[in-house]
């Protein structure tokens, strides 16, 4: 019936119609308003759902209690039983979830599951946790409406359980990624964290939670995790320090020793041996089927996931560690002078090792363990503790450490998983809370535990059974009462301001007097003996002064769940939860920053002497809190069972489940359920929803909202019977009806969105036209302009070139005309000028004809005057005149020729052929003569500018060209250079000291030659010296004389005519040198070298020496003669002559 309290919410109508598309696809379940009536249910599957798995099909009993036939308190158990025996530990009645705790593992929690109910209606499947989990997350995501889970039942009827399958239900199913996936985890590995440090083994639950929590669990608007809050209350400590026989300490205690390292014990200066340490009951510290050991890897890997630092880790031991020995610190009495008692410490080895752990000075700790100080505004009074209270302090000092330890713990988890953004969160909260409890013996814990399950009853009877039967009568709906227990007054009891037992108890502690816990039970016999539910032997009228089960020092409750016997012994102290200052002091001041921080009252600067809150009043607030919190809150139920008190499977234990049933009211539950409508919805949400299913209603109903649904109804022609009206919402008794409006509205939507789209492709296809259609007259505008260009610009050219032919045409014909004009002017201009000329000529004519005429009349004239006078003068100078005349004449000539001759004369070279021409010809044989004399005078010139030396040159000159002039093809290219003789300067050169000291005489010619060799026609460098007497061959390079020949020895050279230096030195036959025969030899300087020979020679011996000047001639080689024959024209060799013996008696030179 949730949907009942919150689509009355008004946020649900924006929220419908924002959703209205977006619900579609969520589909029917996610409406929120899921008919869930098993009647109804029925018909709709009948109606709907034939093909498909449903909750009827294979069925095992009724999924749904509500369509349970008959119904009553029998059938309702028996169903459950049948249920049971096959495993199927969940039904619904309604949305409700009936939870039996299986005791074992069923296969019904895989990931194959979670993807089995994974946006499924929550009717499609057979009843599951996971279908109620889904229904909730999709409610969240797709209707931004925030969840709560309750989760209610006894103590170990599997609550913890359900609230993890919820969680890691909704973890499976919700965003993915990286970020989200850290955040789930964190959110899941919470946890084993404090499960570990807040649960423990009783005698009903081997996990029971001693404490209880509410966890928010943030969304973004994608339904993906954000983070989560925690909320914890109130932890039972009292555990710390005892606990019931058969029940264990907290788990974290028996984790540490088993699994902890010997390390990590050592540092902790604890042993693995739980019979060490006082407050861990020997009873049952191993617990079958719990492996500690394991556990603890698991918690703190879990405290690493969750973000815990190791260093924090650390300390969180240290603390434990501290508190389990402190249990071990015992005392003995030690009387005083003054008579009072005094307590010691025993042993005083466990003080120290805390003090080390703790850090904490032990002198301090062991100060506050025999002292309590009390201030009083400025008053300090110090008394002692005797032992009693010694031991009083010290378990007070470890339920507050370990509490607060918790509750840091808890601030921690929460400061690790808390949401990193601040954007608006959708929150599903799951609570998990300790359930109800009846033990053997029960004190204060127990008290604000079934309180805590009071309160919580009764917020599923107030929205529920309550809350939805009022509604009814509160819309006018005709409604028959249902009956049910309504626990409110137990609640009263409880938490009243003035008259309820923590009311109460709160007064008792805080007034001044002795106050011990039979006062306060003496005040509630006082004020509650007429309380219906509240017993108890001491009450003044007693009904139950004879009841012998109520001891003397109890009270007894009738909890909506049964009658609970309540210890009243350590009320008012657990009340209090007093913890002497000296103690909070001491620990404040320990050097351990996490214990420090437990204690902030023990800082001497922040003194508070105002009392605390109590621990029940404290309690209240934050349930009270809880209360309200859950309330704006859609809620979903998990009501737990459990089967027996054995913690056995497959037991069932009737009475005990039958007991359950009955004061979860879950009968009424069902009947009321069966009674009543299937939904509900206000009338402007239900019209704006289903509006499109009528022409009338769509698209505005412009009348009242309730008026426009009746409008609807009746033209949907939907039955009478099936609705009803309200006053301000509509009630629909079958989700038959609704499905049908659900489908037809799918159906409608499907052809609104048919027209929508209809009408968004005519508009887009027509705005697109439009647009085509005004593209397209831009574009014809622009083409039409272009094309309109082009053409003009073909127009325009055309007329241009038609423009230039004409206006050439018409320049041409102008030029024509004015070239006709022209040449018509130039022929005037001609023929005037020819007529002009011949005008001038003529008058020329005439002119010269005069100027000849008148010449000829002065020569005529001067004529017959020269006759005149020569007739007249004849015979005065006829005689020598003439002869006279012409001496004169000649004389003038001559004169002048000589004169003209001296500044024509040429150079002084006598190499210059220039010579004036002849003037005359009667001078010819004189000018040549001249020629001749300046010749010679000026050879004569130049002749005697010569020195003796240039005179030797000049004629060894000219004896070579007598000898060779015309003679010789060599010769034209010595004339040039200068006859040196001895090109090598034999006497500068140390290398030819020995040749030099050998030739006493001058030296002639110092030349290297090359000799050729008779053998093969090479030539080999020798150098050729001629002297006065002799002609002397030496080697090049050493300047040994190789041979020596008298001048009077050389009888011939011989060379060619040709232009190559070969020349061959005959020598006198029989002469002494002759032996090896004739030389030949080729030098660059033959000219030179013949002709110094030639004149040597002739000096020395007054003999010609014969040169040969033949291209062919003889040799003679020792006894043979050989012929040295010269060719010319051969190029191989480039320009030098080469020389190659062609047989015995051939050497062929070839000049090129
Ligand atoms: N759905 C379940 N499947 C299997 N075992 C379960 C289931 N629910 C509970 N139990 C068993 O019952 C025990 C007690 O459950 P728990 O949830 O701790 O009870 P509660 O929190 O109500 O006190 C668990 O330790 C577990 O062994
Ligand atoms: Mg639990």
């Amino acid at each position: 019936m949730k949907s009942r309290t919150v689509l009355a919410k008004p946020g649900c109508m924006v929220i419908l119609l924002i959703g209205l598309m977006m619900e579609e696809r969520a589909g029917l379940a996610a409406l929120g308003c899921s008919p869930r009536d098993g009647r109804q249910g029925r018909e709709r599957k009948m109606a709907k759902m034939e093909a498909k798995t449903s909750l009827l099909d294979n069925m095992i009993g009724v999924g749904d209690m509500v369509l349970l036939e008959p119904l009553n308190e029998d059938t309702f158990i028996n169903n459950l039983k049948k249920r049971f025996d096959h495993n199927e530990i969940y039904t619904y009645i309604g949305s409700v979830v009936i939870s039996l705790n299986p005791y074992r593992s069923l296969p019904i929690y895989s990931p194959e599951k979670v993807e089995e109910y994974r946006n499924r209606n929550f009717y499609e499947l057979s009843p599951h946790i996971f279908a109620l989990s889904d229904e909730a997350y999709r409610s969240l995501r797709d209707q931004d409406k925030d969840q709560c889970i309750l989760i209610t039942g006894e103590s170990g009827a599997g609550k913890t359980e359900a609230s993890k399958l919820v969680m890691s239900y909704v973890a499976a199913v919700c965003g993915k990624g990286a970020e989200v996936n850290q955040v789930k985890e964190q959110l899941l590995q919470s946890n084993p964290v404090l499960e570990a440090f807040g649960n423990a083994k009783t005698v009903r639950n081997d996990n029971s939670s001693r404490f209880g929590k509410y966890m928010d669990i943030e969304f973004d608007f994608k339904g993906d995790p954000l983070g989560g809050v925690i909320s914890n209350y109130l932890l039972e400590k009292s555990r710390v320090v005892k606990q019931p026989r058969g029940e264990r300490n907290f788990h974290i205690f028996y984790q540490i020793l088993s699994g902890g390292s010997e390390d990590l014990l050592c540092k902790l200066k604890l042993e693995q041996d739980f019979s060490r340490y006082n407050y861990l009951g020997l009873d049952s510290a191993r617990v079958n089927g719990v492996d500690d050991a394991a556990n603890f890897r698991t918690v703190r890997n879990a405290m690493q996931i969750v973000g815990f630092m190791d260093h924090e880790t650390q300390s969180v031991f240290e603390v434990v560690a501290a508190v389990l020995k402190l249990g071990n610190i015992e005392f003995k009495p030690e009387s005083r002078v003054n008579g009072l008692d005094e307590s010691k410490i025993k042993d005083k080895n466990e003080l120290k090792e805390i003090c080390e752990l703790t850090g904490i000075d032990q002198s301090v700790l062991e100060r506050a363990f025999s002292f309590r100080t009390v201030e009083a505004k400025q008053e300090k009074v110090s008394t002692t503790l005797n032992v009693a209270q010694a031991y009083y302090a010290r378990d007070a000092l470890a339920k507050n450490l370990y509490s607060r330890l918790f509750s840091w713990l808890v601030t921690r988890i929460n400061e690790s998983i808390k949401a990193q953004t601040k954007v608006r969160k959708k929150v599903m909260g799951v609570l998990d809370i300790y359930g109800f409890e009846i033990f053997e013996e029960n004190s204060f814990e127990q008290f604000i535990i079934n309180y805590c399950n009071e309160k919580l009853q009764q917020i599923f009877i107030e929205l529920t059974l309550k809350e939805e039967q009022e509604e009814y009568i509160r819309e006018g709906i005709e409604w028959t009462h249902i009956e049910y227990f309504n626990n409110a007054i137990i609640c009263d009891l409880i938490e009243n301001n003035q008259s309820g037992i923590l009311a109460m108890l709160d007064e008792e502690c805080l007034r001044p007097g002795t106050v011990t816990d039979d006062t306060f039970l003496e005040k509630l016999n006082q004020i509650c003996a007429t309380h219906q539910h509240f017993e108890s032997r001491m009450s003044k009228c007693s009904r139950f002064l004879n009841d012998t089960s109520l001891p003397h020092c109890c009270f007894r409750i009738q909890h909506y769940a049964g009658k609970v016997m309540y210890q009243v012994e350590g009320f008012v102290d657990k009340n209090n939860d007093l913890l002497y200052r000296d103690l909070s002091q001491a620990m404040w001041k320990a050097n351990h920053s996490l214990i420090k921080d437990l204690f902030p009252e023990g800082n001497p600067a922040k003194i508070n002497l105002k009392r605390p809150p109590t621990a029940g009043s404290q309690f209240k607030a934050s349930v009270a809190t809880l209360m309200k919190n859950l309330q704006t809150k859609n809620p979903n139920y998990i009501r737990c069972i459990k089967p027996n008190d054995k913690k056995a499977a497959h037991i069932f234990n009737d009475a005990l489940v039958c007991h359950q049933v009955r004061y979860l009211g879950l009968l009424e539950n069902v009947r009321v359920r069966r009674a009543g409508y299937a939904f509900r919805q206000p009338y402007e949400p239900c019209l704006e929803r289903y509006k499109m299913l009528c022409k009338q209603t769509w698209p505005h109903w412009r009348g009242p909202a309730r008026d426009g649904v009746e409008v609807l109804f009746n033209d949907l022609e939907i039955p009478e019977e099936e609705y009803s009206f309200g006053r301000s919402k509509i009630f629909i008794r079958n989700p038959r009806t609704l499905f049908k409006l659900e489908d037809l509205r799918k159906q409608r939507l499907e052809d609104l969105a048919t027209l929508i789209q209809k009408i968004y492709r005519g508009w887009k296809c027509r705005t697109h036209f439009l647009l085509m259609k005004k593209s397209q007259i831009v574009i014809a505008s622009w083409y039409r302009r272009y094309a309109q260009q082009k053409k003009y610009q073909k127009i325009k050219s055309s007329a241009i070139v038609v423009q230039s032919y004409i206006r050439g045409w018409k320049a041409r014909k102008l030029l024509r005309e004015l070239k006709h004009q022209k040449r018509c002017n130039k022929a005037v201009t001609t023929i005037a000028a020819y007529w002009h000329g011949t005008q001038a000529r003529r008058e020329l004519k005439r002119l010269k004809e005069e100027a000849r005429r008148k010449h000829a009349v002065a020569v005529i004239w001067a004529y017959w005057l020269g006759l005149k006078v020569r007739r007249e003068y004849r015979k005065f100078f006829r005689a020598n005149a003439g002869r006279k005349i012409s001496e004169f004449i000649l004389q003038k000539i001559i004169q002048k020729y000589f004169l003209e001759m001296k500044n024509k004369m040429p150079s002084l070279s006598p190499v210059d052929k220039n010579w004036p021409a002849r003037p005359y010809l009667f001078l010819d044989s004189t000018h040549n003569e001249l020629k001749r004399i300046f010749h010679l005078w000026r050879c004569k010139k130049y002749r005697d500018q010569f020195t003796d030396q240039q005179k030797l040159v000049y004629e060894e000159k000219l004896e070579a060209s007598e000898l060779f002039k015309d003679k010789k093809a060599l010769y034209p290219a010595s004339v040039g250079q200068p006859f040196q003789g001895a090109y090598l300067e034999i006497s500068k050169n140390p290398k030819y000291k020995k040749l030099k000291d050998a030739v006493d005489e001058k030296i002639i010619i110092a030349e290297v030659v090359n000799k050729i060799n008779r053998a093969n026609g090479k030539a080999t460098s020798r150098i050729f010296l001629l002297t006065n007497s002799n002609v002397l061959l030496a080697d090049q390079k050493s300047g040994n004389i190789k041979s020596e020949v008298p001048l009077g020895d050389v009888t011939k050279v011989s060379m060619s005519s040709q232009n190559d230096g070969f020349f061959a030195v005959h020598l006198k036959e029989g002469s002494g040198a002759a032996g090896k025969g004739d030389f030949l030899f080729s030098s660059d300087h033959l000219i030179e070298m013949a002709t110094k020979l030639y004149r040597t020679t002739l000096s020395q011996t007054k003999q010609k020496l014969n040169i040969e000047i033949s291209d062919e001639f003889l040799v003679q080689f020792r006894q043979d003669k050989v012929c040295v024959k010269f060719i010319q024209g051969n190029q191989r060799n480039g320009n030098v002559p080469t020389c190659k013996r062609k047989n015995n008696r051939l050497l062929e030179v070839a000049v090129p």
